[in-house]
Order: C-alpha cells, then sequence, then structure tokens
C-alpha cells in the first residue's frame, strides 16, 4: 500500500457521538530503528516481540461539533485528556502534533470535539516509554470511529479488497506518525517495521512477521529491570536526529539488515545462542551510537551494567540463554525462553532487584497484539 491508500476520501460524519476503546501493548525491539528520515520514514528495518502485560487503555468519546448555532464554533482540533482520571494539561501538546501530521488521513478530526481518557497498566514515570502503547491505541480508537464513519459509503478498491488488513494497515500507518515504533504495537508476536529484503515490509507502517518461529520463542519472557524511573535523559525525537551525519550511520543501517536477515533464520531454526548475540549486540550498538554522536551521552547507569555483568556470569555459570536489551535509557529488558522461567525469576528476586529503583521489576511475555475493549 501507498500513501494515497490511506487517506480517507468518502466518508459521511453522520454520527453524532459515540465512544470506543481499545487497549495497546508496548514492544520491545531485537534489531533496533535508531534514525528517520522525513515523515517518521526509518532509516532502517526494525523487529520487535510485541508485549503483553505493559500496555496502554484508552477511550475515545466523540461528540460532534454545531457548527450551524449562532456561536462561533472553532474549527480547530478540539479534545481534552483525562491520564488516569485526572484531566491532565502535559500531553496535549503532543496530541495536537499528532493530530496535525495524520489529519490529512482522517479528515474528520475537526468535525467532533474528543474525550481522551487514558491508563497505563505500568506505573508512570517508571522510565518505560507509553508513547508505543499510547499512541497505538489511540490510533486504533480513530480507525474504529473510521470505520463507524464508512459504513454507508462506497469503499475504494484497494480498501474493499482488504478491509482487514486495511483496518490494521492504517492503524500502524497512523501510529507511526505519533511514535515510530508504534506502528509495531498494533500486532503479535513479531512485527517488522522498515523496507528489506528478508521479509514483507513497509516504511509506512508494521507488518506481522511472515517468517517461521520456532516453538523455543513461544511465550519468550521479558522482565524488564527498572533501573531508572526518571525521565529520559535524551527524547527519541533528539535521539533520531543524532544519527544525521553521524560517523557510522551507514555502516549502521546496513548493520540492521544483516541482523534482520540472520534474525530471520535464527527464529525459524530456534537457535537460541545466535539469538543471543544479535539481540545483546543490537543493543549495546544502539547505545554506541549515541556515545559516538555529537553531542554524546551514555544512558547506561552504573547499575545497567551490574546487571549485565551478573547477567554474562549467571548464563555461562548455568548453560542460560537468558539475554538483555535496552532502550534508549537505563532500564534492562531481561529476556528468556519459557522453560527457563522458574530458575531466572529467581535469579532476578535474588541477585538482579537490588540493582532496581526500590527493587522495582516487572514481568511481562511475548502478546498478541491491540485488543478492540468496546465498539
Ligand atoms: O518510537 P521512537 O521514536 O520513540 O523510537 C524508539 C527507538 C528505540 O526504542 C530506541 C528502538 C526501537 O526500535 O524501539
Amino acid at each position: 500500500m501507498i500513501v494515497e491508500d490511506f487517506i480517507l476520501k468518502n466518508y459521511n460524519a453522520h454520527i453524532e457521538s459515540g465512544s470506543v476503546k481499545w487497549e495497546s501493548p508496548s514492544n520491545i525491539a531485537l534489531v533496533k530503528y535508531w534514525g528517520k528520515k522525513e515523515n517518521q520514514i526509518p532509516e532502517n528495518p526494525s523487529i520487535s516481540f510485541t508485549l503483553s502485560n505493559c500496555k496502554t487503555i484508552t477511550e475515545l468519546t466523540y461528540t460532534k461539533k454545531d457548527f450551524s448555532t449562532a456561536l462561533k464554533v472553532s474549527s480547530d482540533f478540539s479534545f481534552d485528556v483525562y491520564f488516569e482520571g485526572e484531566k491532565n494539561e502535559a500531553f496535549k501538546p503532543k496530541i495536537q502534533t499528532f493530530f496535525e501530521r495524520i489529519e490529512a488521513y482522517v479528515p474528520f478530526l475537526r468535525d467532533y470535539h474528543f474525550k481522551i481518557e487514558t491508563s497505563n497498566t505500568f506505573p508512570h514515570s517508571s522510565g518505560i516509554a507509553s508513547s508505543a502503547s499510547g499512541m497505538s491505541a489511540l490510533a486504533l480508537c480513530l480507525m474504529s470511529i473510521e470505520q463507524k464513519l464508512r459504513e454507508d459509503v462506497t469503499l475504494s478498491a484497494v480498501e474493499r479488497s482488504s478491509e482487514k488488513n486495511y483496518f490494521k494497515r492504517k492503524a500502524s500507518f497512523l501510529a507511526r506518525l505519533g511514535s515510530g515504533s508504534a506502528c509495531r504495537s498494533i500486532e503479535g508476536e513479531l512485527v517488522v517495521w522498515g523496507q528489506n529484503e528478508s521479509t514483507e515490509s513497509s516504511d509506512l507502517y508494521g507488518i506481522k512477521f511472515d517468517g517461521e518461529v520456532h516453538p523455543n520463542f513461544k511465550n519468550y519472557q521479558d522482565t524488564i529491570l527498572l533501573v531508572d524511573k526518571g525521565e529520559k535523559q535524551v527524547s527519541s525525537t533528539v535521539g533520531h536526529k543524532l544519527m544525521f551525519g553521524h560517523p557510522y550511520a551507514e555502516q549502521r543501517f546496513n548493520q540492521a539488515h544483516d541482523n534482520l536477515a540472520k534474525l530471520k533464520s535464527v527464529l525459524a531454526s530456534g537457535d537460541l545462542q545466535t539469538f543471543v548475540k544479535i539481540v545483546e549486540s543490537e543493543a549495546l550498538t544502539l547505545h554506541a551510537m549515541m556515545m559516538t554522536s555529537m553531542p554524546y551521552f551514555i544512558l547506561m547507569k552504573p547499575n545497567t551494567l551490574e546487571i549485565i555483568s551478573k547477567l554474562w556470569k549467571y548464563r555461562s555459570e548455568n548453560s542460560s540463554n537468558v539475554c538483555f536489551t535496552l532502550d534508549a535509557g537505563a532500564n534492562v529488558h531481561v529476556l528468556y525462553p519459557e522453560n527457563e522461567k522458574e530458575s531466572v525469576l529467581k535469579f532476578i528476586k535474588n541477585e538482579l532487584s537490588t540493582f532496581c529503583q526500590n527493587g522495582h521489576f516487572i514481568t511481562d511475555f511475548v502478546g498478541k497484539g491491540a485488543q478492540l475493549i468496546k465498539n
């Protein structure tokens, strides 16, 4: 599908009001997206596990503006945001920007007033980015409204031929415009985003990984160790920009293509040792990119390194396949197969939780993607 396919041309804003609700998970990248072009187009392909427990629940209530009254009704975007039951002004600028970016594709945005009620299952200010789950949940709510507004109009050939895919792909397309990695949160269990030679792919939206997946990766576990719950030191907007003119950018982008190709065969064969090598190398490369950019950043904390070295020791002493990955921050995602769950969790509680802020960690595992709660 191309950009034009996502422009909503025929719709009928006949519905006065209603509300829809979705829950959408976070995701953790195995091959990392770092660096983007104009319009949130990634410089390199990425692949992620969709998570289960870490999610955002968003209810979107829409009420048609009454343009007929003598009182002047503004045609600006009109919305209120409630986070965990409380009115929240801080989220508004990000949503305003999101609406500006997606307006061309969902033109009914100016026809309605929206009440956005959102909450996360993971603690606020846990250092876990909520942009992937938050933006994907909101994009899905907008798609549910779009679907209602299109009920009695003639669909284009593209829309008709792939109605089911169209919904998910456009939700992912919109989510991408809110936050790049959010486009990988619509479906499970593995999602690829960014054109590449190894898998079915697009720069415009995430696609469920189409390759074979060995049972070793079923219910793969992700325990998130909360090393630093503070605000991100480098926002991802700033972070992606660091790749402009970065001396190693081209090599890094090529490496991501190679790693995705390798990971594809690892996912099919179930070769956990190679999986560990690719995933850890990707995490460290992401951080190496930040350390070697100008300006430069160190986003790991001493406790991040303590955890990594303990984890490596545990892995070699126990012939384990546990490994780590990192986002653009200090928290550590500990990844391991389901059959190691008991032993690794014991190890985390006994030896790693001491390096977490207030001993906090979150247990999660690979999930199937977003869920409609109310339509
Ligand atoms: O979606 P953004 O713009 O917040 O970027 C996220 C980038 C990483 O989390 C560091 C990597 C990834 O692929 O998710």
